[in-house]
């Protein structure tokens, strides 16, 4: 049987498209939002299926995915953590909430989600784990205090757990996508998307499916001895390392 996978954030923007090129890819996959409205939307459109979870509270999210493993016969094989949101201000004018939202949502959902699932990984002697991390989170950016801080603790979390998981066939790589056509990006004021389009080599945002490409590789049984990596998929708008 196809393996199992499960995209964070799926039925949306960015883990749309990975939701819909994992399923492309052959795989078994399950969307997970929070929004009834989008998740209907998306498996009308695309046959894929949506759990209703928080990822950013651990009993709803341990919920979830019990849910889906019963569901499906068996453990969750593939985990894409691309749930993630913005609450940009500059830190003089940062809130408390606008902080711990972004840190609950972006960074602890990676707990919350890879904790319910490692251990059938485990048992499996096989797993996929594709952080979505962000060029803001190697280079930070202005007025994201709180999405830079999450986004580098994404790539340290994503090597511990690749030390953890190696020997036990399971891989844990990080991708940071740099701005990419999506609702996300779309909500910067538009004189300061310009600015920074301007300093992207490539001259353009990046598409989601290029995103999504490049998750279907980390996937791939074949990708076993790539692990602990960070790639960047940002049109050259940053080479780290
Ligand atoms: N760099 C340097 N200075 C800047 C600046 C920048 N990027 N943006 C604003 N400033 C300056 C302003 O000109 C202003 O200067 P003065 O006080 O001298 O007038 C000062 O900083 C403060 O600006 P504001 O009070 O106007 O700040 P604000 O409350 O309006 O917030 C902001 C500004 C909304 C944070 C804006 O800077 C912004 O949108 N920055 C970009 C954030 C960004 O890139 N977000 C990415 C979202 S998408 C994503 O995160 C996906 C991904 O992974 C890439």
């Amino acid at each position: 049987m196809a393996r199992l996978a499960l995209v964070t954030g799926g039925a949306r923007g960015l883990g749309a498209a990975i939701s819909i090129a994992l399923k492309d890819a052959g795989y078994r996959v399950v969307a997970n939002d929070v929004n009834e409205e989008s998740a209907k939307e998306f498996t009308a459109k695309t046959g894929i299926p949506v759990a209703i979870f928080d990822v950013s509270n651990f009993e709803s999210t341990k919920a979830g995915i019990a849910k889906i493993v019963a569901e499906n016969g068996g453990p969750i094989e593939i985990l894409v953590n691309n749930a993630g949101i913005t609450r940009d201000a500059p830190l003089h004018k940062m809130t408390p909430e606008n902080w711990n939202a972004v840190i609950n949502v972006n960074l602890t959902s990676m707990f919350n989600t890879t904790r319910n699932v490692i251990e059938g990984m485990r048992e499996k002697g096989f797993g996929r784990i594709v952080n979505i991390s962000s060029v803001n989170g190697q280079v930070g950016q202005f007025g994201q205090t709180n999405y830079s801080a999450a986004k580098a603790g994404v790539l340290g979390f994503t090597k511990a757990v690749a030390h953890e998981g190696a020997a036990k066939g399971i891989t844990s790589n990080a991708i940071c996508p740099g701005y990419i056509n999506t609702e996300m990006v779309a909500k910067i004021a538009p004189e300061v998307l310009k600015t920074i389009v301007a300093k992207v080599p490539t001259g353009r945002l990046g598409e989601p499916s290029e995103i999504a490409r490049t998750v279907v590789f980390l996937a791939a049984d074949e990708a076993q001895y790539l692990n602990g990596a960070t790639l960047s998929v940002n049109g050259a708008l940053a080479m780290c390392g």
